[in-house]
């Protein structure tokens, strides 16, 4: 078991938690790379800063959290995070996807979803609460264990599978599929390590995403200024699909968006 994930230093940053200061629906066709804000370098600087700052942190306190059994309260849900699961509270991107489906609009009560990389069952938990029929999908397998342990938790069923993206979901069709995946490019040291680095899901996910999809169905993506998220924007656009950002919050260290992703 790590216990002491070589976070990048984007993630470091999330690590801290602190509050969004924006949160609004957004309509957005083309990519907006991380843009300089009217502040220009002296924002930058403020956000490098602050970066570091972060990383500090990450550093004294936020990693004993991947050594031991946490519990976490996302949404007003508990959940269980096990050691060598990304922590959906801590590190926001989870959080904030799990907000969205609160939204009639993305996430309709009885809608067939799927939770790819449910990590500590999160989003499945939460949509499953909303009525929906989940599939919870990882290939760390302490995340496939989590996602139980927090189904049972929560008194809510879910279809929970070990295996690589899409492959246990095989021949299968959702009205949504929600995926917060990892933003950086390489190979993953070990099972926590799939939580932020791969080697090609970018262009594999959005290869695959269509055969996956139900009729008028679509996908949540959740994308931070920091990380490799360009590629999957790219890959999506070069397979044909249509983007939106559905919310988008400045964290001050980075800017996350959640896309709604369609067949054009
Ligand atoms: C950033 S975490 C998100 C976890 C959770 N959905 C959340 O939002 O809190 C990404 C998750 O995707 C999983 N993952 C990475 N590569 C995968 C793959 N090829 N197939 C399935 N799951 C994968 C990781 O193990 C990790 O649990």
């Amino acid at each position: 078991m790590s216990v002491s994930p070589p976070l990048p230093l984007g993630e470091a940053a999330r690590s801290a938690g602190e509050g969004c200061v924006r949160d609004f629906n957004v309509r957005e066709n083309t990519h907006p790379s991380p843009q300089p804000s009217p502040r220009g370098r002296g924002s930058q600087v403020y956000r490098r800063a602050w970066r570091a700052l972060l990383r500090v942190k990450l550093h004294l306190v936020d990693r004993r959290k991947y050594r031991s059994i946490v519990v976490e309260h996302v949404a007003g849900i508990p959940l269980v995070v096990l050691p060598d699961v990304f922590n959906p509270k801590l590190l926001r991107s989870g959080e904030l996807l799990v907000q969205q489906l609160s939204r009639p609009e993305l996430l309709t009560p009885g809608a067939r979803v799927l939770d790819l990389g449910s990590g500590s069952g999160a989003v499945g938990v939460a949509a499953a609460r909303r009525g929906c029929r989940v599939m919870a999908v990882d290939i760390n397998p302490s995340a496939v264990r989590c996602t139980r342990i927090n189904a049972l938790l929560n008194h809510v069923d879910l279809d929970v599978r070990e295996g690589d993206l899409f492959a246990p979901a095989a021949g299968e069709r959702f009205d949504v599929v929600v995926f917060n995946p990892p933003y950086y490019r390489g190979i993953p040291r070990d099972g926590l390590d799939h939580a932020w680095r791969s080697v090609d899901l970018a262009e594999r996910f959005a290869a695959q995403l269509n055969d996956h999809l139900a009729p008028g169905g679509h996908a949540l993506v959740v994308l931070s200024s920091d990380g490799d998220g360009d590629t999957f924007l790219t890959a999506l656009d070069r397979n044909g699909f249509q983007r939106e950002v559905v919310s988008t919050r400045d964290f001050t260290n980075e800017v996350m968006r959640v896309y709604r992703v369609r067949s054009c």
